[in-house]
Formats: structure tokens, sequence, C-alpha cells
């Protein structure tokens, strides 16, 4: 098979296409959107407003995404393995599912969601665990037009119930249960939490998985007996290029997460052309992304982007230390993986764990070995690099975010400059740009500088579900016709991009994204707690820790046990990604006269270098800062 020209597979196609993308666009865009089944094309192929925002992508086109997922494949490779389905238990029994099978999974699944009322534009919340039901359920929704709002299962029931009153979805689909590493959660039972509070549900669809003895009521419907009477055949409903496709929560810097929306005809386009330049897939590679589908790595690459190209995907239920730390290779050298996508997290984890869990296992398949979702720190880099691409994979630090849809900078692969804790250069068509706190325009190298993105991409956010003013003010508003993302970024010598972090009061933690306000609010609701300030603080493992200081009563007890109610709050209300690690009791915050809390003060106090404080005398009571660091934890 000849190579698409959208396949980047050179260090000189790179140049020609990122000159091309960036003189022409319109023409770049038109040129790989042209390689998907469209029903009706597009009129024009941008309008983009950065001020209202207002960003169109092929418009007035007509396409059903899932036509391109799974359809257009059947004719050559109907009989290709698209998902290979590996289990918590690594006793238990693979399964894998062809392209025809898929055909057939996601037919039967859309007609159970269209019998249950579920139409056109309608809000389906997914809250399941890795099973490949989960993909079967994002495909359906976006075949019978729906718009699918997955949710982490590792999130509490409160937070999964705000996520389903702020979509007003009308359907949850769960399973009794989950099992993760030795864990075991019944979903359903959260599920019936949830719901308690969320008039628009009419339909909780529940997948039968652990076989646990769950609570059900008039509202359930269980999926294995809806699949018996299912017809396997469906027709796709025709979307506009601007549909919704997905609502996906995530964190910013106020307490309520956002529901960052994204469409289907733009973010098909990106996910396919990101996953095949980035991982440079082709034949038969077997590609595995360990990222959950409740976050945006698996909705573009576990799900869409693998699919849409034609792969063959794995996806696994469990953890990377169960039943051992070598859970990961040992399922690269079963399954012959080729490419294979994690979190910084994950391989500082299994890092600490020694070696030899790597070093048994034959890892010869593997050609690209990816990072994401957190900085990556030089010491993992070179152990990744080394024990588990062993000098031959390329190692690829992909930067992007929920609001990107797609990896925004990368290598391609093992086209570009491989430098540790640098992302790279941006893809073609991605156009970044540093600014300064004012706004200026930095373009000299060796500098660092705020992110933004200069022009629209094709898989950008549209929305905040809801609150369009909300995704102005964040995205839109700091810097005119610019996308803002929230980081800091220095650029090298050679113009590659090396991510700071967030200048935001975002935190993240194990590749998981946090708002500080979100957790403030969370011990706030500890009746003995008067204020909070949470900040993030450098951690081995998580990459950054929890650190809140908590003003409390003067009768409260202020010891381990007051800390643990607090905790148990936090994993009440959010999910235990949000714990805090560690909890320091104070008199006082630091605040300006005008009353805001000075995080960057607390922050140095958590990470020790309290030392360079720096002026403190504007503080309304400079003296709380001397006890604070005195009693730290
Ligand atoms: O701070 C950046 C960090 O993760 C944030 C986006 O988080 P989320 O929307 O949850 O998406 C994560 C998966 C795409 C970014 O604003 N981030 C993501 N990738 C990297 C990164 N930081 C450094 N290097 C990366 N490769």
């Amino acid at each position: 098979m000849s190579t698409p020209f959208y396949q980047i597979n050179s260090q000189e196609a790179y140049d020609k296409a990122y000159q091309n993308s960036t003189q022409n666009p319109e023409m770049f865009w038109e040129s790989i959107a042209e390689t998907f089944k469209w029903k009706k094309r597009w009129t024009q192929v941008l309008e983009s407003d950065f001020i209202k925002p207002d960003v169109k992508w092929f418009v007035n086109g007509e396409l059903n995404i899932t036509e391109n997922c799974i359809d257009r494949h059947l004719e050559n490779q109907g009989n290709k393995t698209a998902i290979i389905w590996e289990p918590n238990n690594p006793n238990d029994e693979v399964r894998s599912y062809s392209y025809a099978e898929l055909a057939k999974e996601v037919n039967k699944f859309s007609n159970i969601l269209k019998e249950n009322g579920i139409t056109k534009g309608d809000r389906v919340c997914i809250y399941l665990p890795m099973i490949p039901e989960a993909a079967f359920a994002m495909l359906a929704c976006a075949r019978v037009g729906a718009i699918h709002s997955v949710v982490f299962a590792g999130f509490s029931a409160k937070a999964l119930s705000d996520r389903i009153i702020d979509a007003e979805a009308k359907m949850v689909i769960t399973s009794d249960g989950l099992v993760r590493g030795t864990k075991k959660l019944l979903l359903r039972n959260i599920v019936a939490d949830a719901v308690q509070n969320c008039p628009s549900i009419q339909t909780v669809l529940t997948v039968k998985h652990t076989g646990d003895n769950v609570n059900t009521n008039h509202l359930d419907v269980w999926y294995h007996e809806a699949y018996e009477k299912a017809s396997e055949a469906f027709e796709a409903e025709t979307m506009n290029s601007e549909d919704e496709l997905f609502i996906l929560y995530t964190s910013g810097s106020t307490g309520k997460p956002k529901g960052v929306v994204h469409t289907t005809g733009g973010y098909m386009v990106y996910a396919d052309y990101s996953f095949r330049n980035v991982f440079q897939y082709e034949g038969d590679d077997v590609f595995w992304c360990t990222a959950d589908v409740g976050w945006i790595t698996g909705h573009s690459y576990i799900v869409y982007g693998p699919l849409l190209a034609g792969s063959t995907c794995v996806m696994f239920e469990g953890i990377p230390t169960y039943p051992e730390p070598d859970r990961f290779w040992q399922v690269v050298e079963k399954h012959k993986v080729n490419q294979f996508y994690t979190a910084p997290t994950a391989i500082r984890a299994l890092m600490a764990c020694g070696d030899h869990h790597a070093d048994k296992y034959e890892m010869d398949s593997l050609k690209v070995i990816g990072s994401v979702g957190e900085p990556i720190n030089e010491e993992a880099w070179n152990w990744y690099n080394e024990k588990i691409g062993r000098g031959k994979a390329a190692l690829v630090d992909t930067w992007w975010q929920t609001e990107t849809g797609g990896i925004m900078i990368s290598n391609l692969g093992k086209i570009g400059i491989h430098k540790a804790t640098h992302a790279g250069l941006p893809l073609p068509g991605i156009q970044p740009v540093l600014l300064t706190a004012e706004g200026k325009l930095i373009e000299e190298n060796n500098q660092e500088g705020l992110l933004a993105v200069k022009f629209p991409w094709p898989s950008m956010i549209r929305t905040t579900w809801g609150d369009h003013e909300r995704c102005r003010q964040v995205y839109f508003s700091a810097f005119e016709n610019h996308y803002f993302t929230g980081d800091g970024a220095k650029r090298d010598e050679n113009g590659l991009y090396r991510i700071i972090g967030r200048v935001d009061d975002v935190i993240n933690v194990s590749g998981h994204r946090l708002g500080t306000a979100e957790v403030e609010n969370a011990i706030n609701e500890h009746p003995q707690v008067i204020e909070s300030a949470v900040v993030g603080y450098p951690h081995d493992i998580k990459g950054q820790g929890i650190y809140a200081y908590v003003i409390c009563s003067e009768t409260a007890r202020k010891d381990d046990a007051m800390r643990k109610e607090m905790e148990a709050i936090v994993s009440d209300v959010i999910g235990r990604i949000a714990k805090p690690d560690k909890i320091q009791f104070v008199t006082g915050l630091p605040k300006t006269r005008s009353g805001k809390i000075m995080r960057r003060i607390l922050r140095k106090i958590a990470d020790g270098t309290s030392d360079s404080l720096g002026d403190v005398s504007t503080l309304l009571d400079p003296s709380v800062v001397d006890s604070i660091i005195e009693g730290k934890v």
C-alpha cells in the first residue's frame, strides 16, 4: 500500500507539510478532509472568529463519524482486528473484535439506545470501566447522533450527578461493577446514589460485567437482555460537521468543572491525522494507549483516532502493578505492541519498582513509545527511552489538552530532535506562540513565555456546555485573537517547546487535572473548617501532590482523625484522586490587603523553597507567613 500524502514520514515531508499548512491552511486541511467519507461535501473549509469565539470547520458538510471509524473499513479489512481487550486478571480471556464484529456490536448498541428513546442531540452519560462496551457505547451514541459525556469511573456519586445535571443527560450507561487490580467498585450502586438528584435521567442501562448483585429500580434496562432482541442493522444518523460529538468535563480555576464541547467533522479529521503521524501507524501495527476512556486521551487515542485510521488497538482493563509491576511489559510482549502510549506518573511508578520487571520481556516490537498528560522529568524520560524503548523505539512526548482534542506539539515518531523533557515542534497545521504576560509576542528562541495558539485547528474546543461566555473568558479573552492554553513553556535554540506547567490554579496529579478551588470547596464542607487554600507541590511519583492549608474553628481537634474526615469528604465530593497528600492546620493565610490569597507564597512553603519568598511586607498580616513555615508538614 502506498503511503497516503498526509502521512508525514520524513523530516523533509514534515518541513514541506508545515510550510503548506501555514501558507494555505484551508487547502492543507481540505486535502486531508477529502480522505474521509462524507454524506455531503462542505461549502467552506473554515469560518473563524476568535473574539466571540465562533469557529466552524468544513461548514455545511454532513457525515457520521462512525461510518468513518467502522463502515468504510469493512470492504477492505472487515476481518482485521479492531480492538483487543486485555482483562484486569491476566488469566481471564482476552476478547477481540474485528471491524465486522465491531460493526455488529455498535449497530446493536445503537438500536438499544434508540429503543430507549435516545435521539439526535440527546445527552448520554457513560460511566463504565475499561471494557469494550465503553467504546461501543461511545460509538453508538455517535451513530444515533446523541452527544456522549463520559465520566471517569473513579469519580464519586456527587461528581457524577453534577455532570449529569449540567448536561441534562437522559440516560446513564454503567455496569454492575468494576475491577482494577484487587479493588472492586459497584458502579451501579454509585449511579443509584447519583441519579437520585437527576430528574433528567429516564434510563439506566447496565452492562453485566462482574456479576455482582446491585441495586436496580424502575429506571433499569439490562444491556444483555436488550442485546438479545436488538437488530444488527442501523442506518447512521446524518450529522452536520459542527453538530456536537461529545462533552468532556474538565477542571479549571473555578470550582465547577466545565463541559468542553467537541464537534463532529473537525474532531474526526484531527484525531485521525494526529494519530497516524505522531505514532507513525502503518500496516498491521498494534497500538496500545493505557489511558482511561474517561479522559480525552482515551477518546482520541483509544477510540476515535485508532479506529478512524483502521488500526488494531489494545484496550486494557487493569492497572500497571497488578498482579505484578511488570504487567505493562508482559502485555507489550503478549500482543506484540508496536506503539505504546502512557503517562509519566506510570513510568515513574514502574521505574521505582526496579528494572528487572522490564528486563525480562522481549519488547522488540516497539517502534514508538509515547508520554502524555504532564511534564516528563529527565530521569523518567531516560529510563523510558533506555529500558522500554531500548534505544531503538522513538520516544514522543506529546503535549495537548482536553480542549485541543488532539496532540498539538510532539515529535512524529523518529522525525525531529528527541530531547529529554522537550515535547518538540508543533504538528503541521498548529501555530503555537509564546507571549509575555502583557500579550507581547516573543519571537526569539531560548525564551520562556505563556503558550497560546494563533490560528484555529479542526479539533479545537467550540464552547463550554451551557455557558459560552465561560469559554470566551477562560480561553479567548486573555490575549486578543489567540487561544490561551493556561500553560507556560520555553522554546530552545532549535525551536523545540518544553512545557513547564500550568500558570493558573490548576494542578496536575498523576496526569489528572484538578482545580484548586474544587478541592478547597470540598474541604470547606467539613463543619469545622473555616477556610482552606490548596496548592500543588512536587511529588516523586504523581508529578504534583496536593497540599492543603486549613483554618479550623477553635474547638476543632486539629488531629489526624480530622485529617481523615476531610479526606473522606474530598473522596465523596470529587473522588479518591483528589485526596490531599498533606494537610496543615494554620491560624491564618497570607492575603493581600484586598483579601486575595497569595498562593505563590503557599506554593513556595509547600515545595520547601520558603527561603526565597521575596517581599511579604505588602500582606495584610506578614507574621502569618512565619507561623505557616514553622508548622510545615
Ligand atoms: O499542563 C498541560 C499538561 O496537561 C494539561 C492538560 O490536561 P488534560 O486536559 O487533562 O489533558 C491531558 C491529556 C492530553 C496541559 O495544559 N500536559 C499535557 N501533556 C503534557 C503536559 N505537560 C507537559 N508535557 C506534556 N506532554
